[in-house]
């Protein structure tokens, strides 16, 4: 898809690697509204890319219905929802103070995985009554897994059963959206420099990007938003979760 001229919704847009995204989206000429709960990460970019903030808790369905339709009078029904909100709590199950609490457990779930198919359902609603382009497309859906959805650390079971169910929700969207000519894909990111892995010590990032055979470096969130703007131009592209990690595999601590 050409994605000039139509609208578009990056979730987490505030930040990291939503910002670079709606960056990218916004330079393609595309006209992006930022859903996040970081108000003056999304007004900022948005003022800088000429687009626009809505303020939006991904897990929460009224928050979402309301976002989405706010997006769509503004901008048009979006034809590219890129799904970038996240947190990344860690937590052992069974920690030095006891049992992980159950609510820690469930907002990592509810905002990484509730909160993608939050967006999934609405966006890929309003992409179902729009015209078809050519090749009978109609939207395009990217979401934001992680490589430990596979490889999950110790501490990361909240994370990685969040991201492994991002991961498994790709391909039965992907089947239930063909015949709209909607496409459905995930991005499983290794290691990039974002506020979510900067605010980590020094020392456990130098230890992260020792870890990444090559390029030995943590990804630059542009590198993350060039892999978005792949998936949205190339149509063979669906149903598949696609790994950009510069061949890291996770050990388990
Ligand atoms: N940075 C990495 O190395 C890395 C690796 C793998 C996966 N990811 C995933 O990429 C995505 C983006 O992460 P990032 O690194 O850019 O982090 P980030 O912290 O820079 O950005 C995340 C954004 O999501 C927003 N957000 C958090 N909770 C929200 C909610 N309930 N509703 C709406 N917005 C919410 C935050 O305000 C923030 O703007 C996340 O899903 C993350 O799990 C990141």
């Amino acid at each position: 898809m050409d994605i000039k001229g139509h609208a578009a919704i990056v979730t987490g847009g505030g930040s990291g690697l939503g910002a670079a995204t709606a960056r990218a989206l916004a330079a393609a000429g595309a006209k992006v509204a930022l859903l996040d709960v970081n108000m003056d990460g999304a007004e900022a970019l948005a003022r800088e890319i000429g687009g626009k903030a809505f303020k939006c808790d991904v897990s929460s369905a009224t928050d979402a219905e309301a976002a989405v339709a706010a997006a769509k009078a503004t901008h048009g029904a979006a034809r590219v929802l890129v799904n970038c909100a996240g947190v990344a709590t860690p937590g052992r199950i069974v920690g030095k103070d006891g049992p992980l609490k159950l609510d820690a457990f469930r907002r990592v779930v509810e905002i990484n995985l509730i909160g993608t198919f939050n967006l999934m359902r609405l966006a890929g609603a309003d992409m179902q009554s729009l015209a078809p382009l050519a090749d009978g497309e109609r939207g395009v859906i990217v979401s934001t897994a992680s490589v430990a959805a596979f490889e999950g650390q110790i501490g990361q079971a909240a994370y990685a059963s969040s991201k492994g169910a991002v991961a498994a929700l790709t391909l039965p969207a992907a089947r239930e959206f063909a015949r709209s000519g909607v496409r459905v894909l995930a991005i499983a990111p290794g290691l990039f420099a974002t506020p979510m892995l900067l605010g980590m010590t020094q020392e456990i990032q130098d230890s992260l990007a020792a870890a990444i055979p090559y390029p030995n470096r943590f990804g630059k969130p542009e590198e993350y938003a060039g892999l978005v703007m792949h998936m949205i131009a190339n149509v063979m592209l669906n149903g598949e979760v696609i790994r950009l990690d510069g061949a890291i595999r996770l050990q388990p601590k």
